[in-house]
C-alpha cells in the first residue's frame, strides 16, 4: 500500500472494524459458517500486518457482541474455541511483531482459559510499540457505558471520586478503552450499514466507512480504499470549515 501522495495528517491514528460477513462468505463457497470463522480470524492476522506496514498504530476488532450469546450453542462455543486457539497462537507472534494486544469487553462471562489468556496476553505484550490490536470480545457499548457507570458510582460513595469532576476525560477513563484514542475511522464490511452496539461513545465523530467485501475477503485494497476515503473527508467535529 502506498500511502506516500498523503498529508501524513489525513492517515487514521486508529481505525476500528466491525467485522462482518464471515457466514455468508461461507454460504457463498459452500462451506459451513466456523469455515468463514476461521477465515475471518486468519484475516485479523493480515490486516493488523497491513496496518504495521501503513504505520497506523491503533487498531481495533469486533469480534464478539453482547448480543452474539443468541447464536446457536454450536456456533458459540465454535467461536470460543476458535478465540482460545487463536490467542494461543498469537502471543508470539505478537511479540515478534511488536503487537500490544488489549481486550474491551466483559471477560467474566468468559471461559477461565480465555480468561487466563487475556490476562496473560496483556501483560506480556503491553510494552510493544508497533501497533495497539484491541480486540472486543464479549463487548457490548451500552454494557460498557453500564459497567463504568457502576465503577464511578462506587467510587464516589467510597469518597475517591467527587461528583463535580466527572467529565468526558475522567469518565473515559472508567471505559474499557482507556487510555486508547477514539477511532478516527470505523469500518464495517459485508454491507450491512449500522453500528450493532459496537463503541457507542467512542464512535461520537468517527467517520464511517461501509464496504459490501465480506470480512474474509477484505484485502489491502480494501483497506487501502477506506484509507482514502477517510483522507479526502473534512472533519469538522462540529465546528466551521476552515
Ligand atoms: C461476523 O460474521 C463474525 C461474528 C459476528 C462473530 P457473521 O458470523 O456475523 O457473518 P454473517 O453476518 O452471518 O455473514
Ligand atoms: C456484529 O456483527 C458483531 C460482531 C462483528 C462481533 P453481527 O453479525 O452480530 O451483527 P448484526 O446482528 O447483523 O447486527
Ligand atoms: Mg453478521
Amino acid at each position: 500500500m502506498n500511502l506516500s501522495d498523503l498529508d501524513p495528517g489525513k492517515i487514521p491514528r486508529h481505525i476500528a472494524i466491525i467485522l462482518d460477513g464471515n457466514g455468508r462468505w461461507a454460504k457463498q463457497r459452500g462451506l459451513i459458517r466456523q469455515q468463514g470463522h476461521k477465515a475471518g480470524a486468519d484475516n485479523v492476522e493480515t490486516v493488523a500486518d497491513m496496518m504495521i506496514a501503513a504505520g497506523i498504530p491503533y487498531m481495533t476488532v469486533y469480534a464478539f457482541s453482547t448480543e452474539n450469546w443468541k447464536r446457536s450453542q454450536e456456533e458459540v462455543s465454535y467461536l470460543m474455541g476458535l478465540m482460545r486457539w487463536y490467542l494461543k497462537n498469537y502471543i508470539k507472534t505478537a511479540l515478534r511483531k511488536g503487537i500490544r494486544l488489549r481486550f474491551l469487553g466483559d471477560a467474566s462471562r468468559l471461559d477461565q482459559e480465555l480468561q487466563k489468556l487475556i490476562i496473560h496476553a496483556e501483560e506480556v505484550t503491553k510494552d510493544m510499540p508497533n501497533l495497539t490490536l484491541s480486540f472486543a470480545i464479549n463487548y457490548g457499548g451500552r454494557d460498557e457505558i453500564l459497567r463504568a457507570v457502576r465503577k464511578v458510582s462506587r467510587d464516589v460513595a467510597d469518597g475517591k471520586l467527587d461528583e463535580k469532576d466527572i467529565d468526558e476525560t475522567v469518565f473515559s477513563s472508567y471505559l474499557d478503552t482507556k487510555g486508547l484514542p477514539d477511532p478516527d475511522l470505523m469500518i464495517r464490511t459485508s454491507g450491512e450499514e449500522r453500528i450493532s452496539n459496537f463503541l457507542l461513545w467512542q464512535l461520537a465523530y468517527s467517520e464511517l466507512y461501509f464496504t459490501d467485501v465480506y470480512w474474509p475477503d477484505f484485502s489491502e485494497e480494501d483497506l487501502e480504499k477506506a484509507i482514502r476515503s477517510y483522507a479526502a473527508r473534512d472533519r469538522r467535529f462540529g465546528g466551521r470549515k476552515k
